[in-house]
């Protein structure tokens, strides 16, 4: 086992401060006798899991440094709300657990107690919210005039509690309705990560935005929840929907492994391609540079001027073997690989980069 400390000012108790990576069963990993079989890519409905939603749910803020200056707090789910879900689920209905749409039910709960443990290719760490996915929202900020999402295709990769496509998601919903149509698509290697943290993070921060305030002063007039709370109603998701509609966001979430992604099912390449926290494993880079190359449509016919392909990482991952200098060399050794250009950094401390790679 390993672990490495991060130089986190953490007042919310929800950002690792520590990170263990398991390979042994000495928690809830895998025995390194046993051969682990990757989770394949599956599209998971919004709908589902909405309705797999309790009548309830509690979130906290988290404060993001912006480039352009002040701050941005967007709500996230409290893991323990997350946990209680599981729980309730279990205790409802034990076949649930064997559903596909939460296949992983039984893992996750595992993780809620240790959540910045990582077990490779059982749970890799979406349930925390990790500090570079605050770096790359913040870069995304500071790049605002420079690039307009809208009308965009946009993949998050490994998102996890998805920080950058929350702010990018404010964004829009903070803006006059567009006609052009956005596509946002969200992967996480667990599909329970992608349900219980990823969608909710998504319904909070619409609700606490400008496209939810009708919906949201009438709700607040039969409040019978504190303000860190939101009712999961049919009127909710109905609002929640029509606002989708009216803003031309469509939302779509994959789970499973790197490899296994499939740009085909997911409707083809992206204009704006991001990740974070992501290289620290070496096994894992090969397939998250190729799926990041097609995702950017490296073989198509478009220029290099055609998508920004954004990643967010600390320098070095003690221990693990990832870090900036493996994934700058291994973009360059993929076929028709790419450059990596550092578009901003942190020095001090444990040093953090917002990284953008050029294809091929
Ligand atoms: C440390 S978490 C970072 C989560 C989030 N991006 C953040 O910064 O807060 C790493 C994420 O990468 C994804 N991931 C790691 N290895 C993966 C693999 N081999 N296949 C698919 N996803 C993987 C997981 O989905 C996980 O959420």
């Amino acid at each position: 086992m390993f672990k490495f400390n991060f130089d986190v000012e953490d007042d919310t108790e929800q950002i690792p401060d520590s990170l263990d990576v398991n390979r042994t069963s000495q928690n809830h990993g895998p025995t390194s006798a046993q051969v682990v079989v990757p989770d394949a890519f599956t599209e998971l409905s919004l709908a589902n899991a909405l309705n797999s939603l309790p009548s309830k749910i509690s979130f906290s803020p988290i404060t993001i440094p912006l480039a352009s200056g002040g701050e941005l707090s967007l709500p996230r789910r409290d893991l323990f709300d997350a946990r209680f879900q599981l729980i309730s689920q279990n205790a409802d209905d034990p076949d649930a657990l064997e559903q596909p749409s939460i296949s992983n039910a039984r893992s996750a709960l595992q993780f809620f107690d240790a959540p910045s443990d990582l077990v490779p290719l059982v749970y890799e760490g979406g349930l925390k919210t990790w500090e570079c996915s605050l770096d790359l929202a913040s870069y995304l900020d500071g790049i605002g005039s420079q690039f307009d999402v809208h009308g965009k295709r946009v993949l998050e990769i490994g998102c996890g509690t998805s920080i950058p496509s929350l702010y990018i998601l404010h964004r829009i919903f903070s803006s006059p309705p567009s006609q052009n149509q956005t596509h946002i698509h969200l992967q996480d290697y667990n599909a329970s990560v992608l349900e219980l943290v990823t969608i909710p993070n998504i319904i909070l921060t619409w609700y606490l935005s400008e496209a939810a305030e009708t919906y949201r002063k009438s709700e607040e007039e039969h409040a019978d929840h504190s303000p860190l709370e939101l009712n999961i109603s049919e009127n909710l998701k109905d609002a929640f929907h029509q606002s989708l509609t009216t803003y031309g966001v469509h939302l779509r979430f994959f789970s499973g492994s790197w490899g296994t992604f499939s740009l085909e099912s997911s409707g083809g390449s992206y204009n704006l391609v991001l990740t974070s926290e992501t290289i620290y494993r070496m096994e894992s880079l090969p397939s998250l540079a190729t799926i990041m190359r097609g995702a950017c449509n490296a073989e198509g016919p478009k220029g290099v001027d055609d998508y920004l392909c954004l990643v967010a990482a600390k320098v070095l991952y003690f221990g693990v073997g990832g870090g900036v200098a493996e994934f700058v060399r291994c973009v360059r050794d993929l076929d028709n690989g790419g450059t990596v250009e550092t578009v901003w950094e942190k020095t001090q401390g444990v040093e953090r980069r917002v990284m953008s790679v050029k294809w091929n």
